[in-house]
C-alpha cells in the first residue's frame, strides 16, 4: 500500500483542511507503516505558483503549513514529509503527461470553471493544466491510495484517465490507477457564513473558517456568529436536508467526537443554536487548542522544519526517480 496526498501552502491550515484530510493522513500512517507501506505528505509548493504569489510569503508559508502538518501529528518517523519543488520527479513527469492529458478532460474540471469563472484567458496556463501536476504527484510514486475531501476527487479521477491512456497508448503496465480515500465523517465542511460554499482559503471572509492558529476566544467568536437558523436541532440528520449551515456545523460536531452525525442529533435534539453553538466551540477548543500550541514551539526552530523537510524530499525522490525513469523510457527520451 503506498499512501499519498498534498496540500497547497496558501494560507493557514483550517479545519476544513484538518477534518477534511489531515485527520485521515494522521489516522492512516501508523497502520500503512506497521503494514509496510509508505506514507508521503508534501507541501503542493509547484502548485500554489498557479495563483499570483509573493515569493517570500510561499516560502514562509511552506514551513508554516510543514509546521501545522507536524503539530496535527504527522511523523517524520512514520511518514515521508517535504516539499512538492524538492522532488524534481513530479515537474520531470508532469510535462510528460501533458502530452496524454486531453485538453477537453481539462475542460471539464469544477474547480478551473469555479476559479476561472468568466476570465478564462486572464488565468495563468498553470491553472488550467493543474491537474496533470497533480496527476504526476499521485503517478510518480505508483500510489495505490490518496486520501483527500470531496473536492478533489474530480482530480483523482482525472489522474486515473491520465494513467490509463499513457498506459495503454505506450503499451506498457507502468502507472497504477490511484484510489481516492473520502473521510466519511468529513467529506466537505462548508463555510460558517455560507452553508453552499466549501470552507476555503480562498474566502475573503476570516469569519467563514476557523483556523489550527487561532486563539480560544477567535473560535469561540466565530461559531458564535456562524449563520444559522433560528429553529431547534431536529432528531434525525434528514430532516437537517433543506438547513445547511445547521447540518454543517453538526457535521463539525461529529467529526471533532468522532461520532455520527445521527448521534449527535439524537444527543442534542430539541437543544436551539443558543445552547449547542458553545458546546462546539468548547469542543473545537479542546482538540484545536494543543496543536496550536505544539504549532507555536515548533514555529520557534524553523530550521529544524525546513531539515526535516530536506529529508523527506531526499527519501521522496529515491521512490519516484525509478518511475520517472521508467515514464522516460516508455515515451523514448535519452536521458
Ligand atoms: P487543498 O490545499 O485545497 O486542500 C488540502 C486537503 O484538504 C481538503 N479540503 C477539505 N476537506 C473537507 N472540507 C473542506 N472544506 C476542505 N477544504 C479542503 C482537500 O480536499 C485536500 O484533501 N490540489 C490539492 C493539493 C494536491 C494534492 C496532490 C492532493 C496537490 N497534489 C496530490 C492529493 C494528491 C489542493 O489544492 O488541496
Amino acid at each position: 500500500m503506498r499512501v499519498v496526498s498534498g496540500i497547497q501552502p496558501t494560507g493557514n491550515l483550517h479545519l476544513g483542511n484538518y477534518l477534511g484530510a489531515i485527520k485521515q493522513w494522521v489516522a492512516m500512517q501508523d497502520d500503512v507503516a506497521k503494514a509496510g507501506g509508505d506514507c508521503l505528505f508534501f507541501l503542493a509548493d509547484l502548485h500554489a505558483l498557479t495563483v499570483a504569489i509573493d515569493p517570500k510569503e510561499l516560502a514562509a508559508n511552506t514551513i508554516e503549513m510543514a509546521a501545522a502538518l507536524l503539530a496535527a501529528g504527522i511523523d517524520p518517523e512514520k511518514a515521508i514529509l517535504f516539499n512538492q519543488a524538492r522532488v524534481a520527479a513530479h515537474a520531470e513527469l508532469c510535462w510528460i503527461l501533458q502530452g496524454t492529458a486531453r485538453m477537453g478532460w481539462l475542460n471539464r474540471m469544477t474547480q478551473w470553471k469555479d476559479k476561472a469563472g468568466k476570465n478564462r484567458d486572464g488565468q495563468s496556463a498553470g491553472l488550467f493544466t493543474y491537474p496533470v501536476l497533480m496527476a504526476a504527484d499521485v503517478l510518480v510514486y505508483k500510489t495505490t491510495h490518496v486520501p483527500v475531501g470531496e473536492d478533489q476527487k474530480q482530480h483523482l479521477e482525472f489522474a486515473r484517465d491520465v494513467a490509463a491512456k499513457f498506459n495503454t497508448d505506450f503499451g506498457v503496465d507502468l502507472f497504477v490507477l490511484p484510489e481516492p480515500l473520502v473521510s466519511t465523517a468529513a467529506p466537505r465542511i462548508m463555510s460558517l457564513r455560507d452553508g453552499s460554499a466549501k470552507m476555503s482559503k480562498s474566502d475573503p471572509s476570516e469569519m467563514s473558517r476557523i483556523h489550527l492558529t487561532d486563539s480560544d476566544d477567535a473560535i469561540a467568536q466565530k461559531f458564535r456568529k456562524a449563520r444559522t437558523d433560528a429553529e431547534p436541532l431536529p432528531d434525525t440528520v434528514a430532516a437537517l436536508a433543506e438547513r445547511p449551515e445547521a447540518k454543517n456545523l453538526v457535521t463539525i460536531y461529529a467529526a471533532l467526537a468522532g461520532k455520527t452525525p445521527d448521534a449527535v442529533v439524537a444527543e442534542f435534539a430539541g437543544q436551539g443554536f443558543g445552547s449547542f453553538k458553545p458546546t462546539l466551540a468548547d469542543l473545537a477548543i479542546a482538540t484545536l487548542g494543543p496543536i496550536r500550541d505544539r504549532l507555536t514551539r515548533l514555529l520557534d526552530d524553523r530550521g529544524a522544519v525546513a531539515q526535516i523537510l530536506a529529508r523527506g524530499g531526499d527519501r521522496a525522490a529515491t521512490l519516484a526517480n525509478p518511475t520517472l525513469a521508467e515514464a522516460q523510457a516508455a515515451v523514448g527520451l535519452q536521458v
